[in-house]
């Protein structure tokens, strides 16, 4: 068994497909998050913490997980993901922004296919270079089902046209389409300019996850809570 991320992680499997999925369900650090997601979800938050709707079909936790436990942080750092960032990407990335959001039963994802960084013929969209996503759907007492498909290698292969994503993706010429569920390997690092949907909830009355954004820091100045995060992470780095 692993105690960290760095020991399983596979940079050419990153490279090739746009991601890699981790089972990190026999960590004792992952358990204690675990509870206290569970927690949180219980209700009863009192101000001025709330769920907010973003996206319709999902809520997003407000004003920041990172102001209501210190846990939501220092998870990643006892897992390795900070030092696997580092080692594998470079100094220049951040962790800018923490969501813990809750996905509603209905026929829908309430994110389709995209990218969050891609090119038009007017230019870039999104975050360049764009951002990683360390996303979490911890299984807790709730049925098994998939969460978030990406299309393997999407990253490396984009004609700079929405309509032709839309067009592989209908066609299965993207053939390898990976389902994260939220049962193993359900920590899923990945590169957000592959092509990525979010799968409809249908068994379960809400589905949790948690979403991390790692971003290059010269791009973090619009994630309000970015300075408050790297002023913890820099203070904790040593532990
Ligand atoms: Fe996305």
């Amino acid at each position: 068994m692993y105690d960290t991320v760095q020991e399983i992680f596979s940079e050419e499997k990153f490279f090739r497909y746009g991601f890699n999925a981790w089972d990190l369900s026999h960590l004792d650090v992952v358990s204690r998050l675990d509870i206290l997601i569970s927690k949180i979800l219980e209700g009863g938050l009192s101000e001025p913490f709330h769920f907010a709707c973003k996206y319709p079909g999902s809520y997003d936790f407000r004003p920041s997980v990172i102001e209501y436990d210190p846990l939501f942080l220092d998870v990643i750092r006892e897992v390795g993901v900070i030092e696997l960032l580092k080692e594998n990407f470079g100094k220049g990335l951040a962790l800018c922004h923490v969501q813990l959001r809750v996905a509603e039963s209905r026929g829908s994802g309430y994110a389709g296919w995209h990218r969050d960084s891609y090119y038009t013929s007017d230019g870039a969209v999104g975050n360049i270079p764009p951002a990683l996503k360390l996303i979490y759907y911890p299984k807790l007492s709730f049925a098994v089902e998939d969460q978030l498909k990406i299309a393997a290698g999407s990253h490396r292969l984009d004609f700079g046209s929405r309509f032709v994503d839309r067009f592989l993706i209908g066609t299965g010429a993207l053939s390898e389409i990976k389902t994260i569920t939220n049962d193993r390997n359900n920590w899923v690092l990945f590169d957000t300019s592959a092509l990525h949907a979010t799968c409809p909830v249908r068994n379960n009355k809400w589905s949790p996850r948690l979403i991390y954004t790692f971003l290059n820091s010269k791009l973090d100045r619009e994630y309000p809570f970015a300075k408050k995060i790297a002023e913890y992470m820099e203070e904790h780095s040593h532990e």
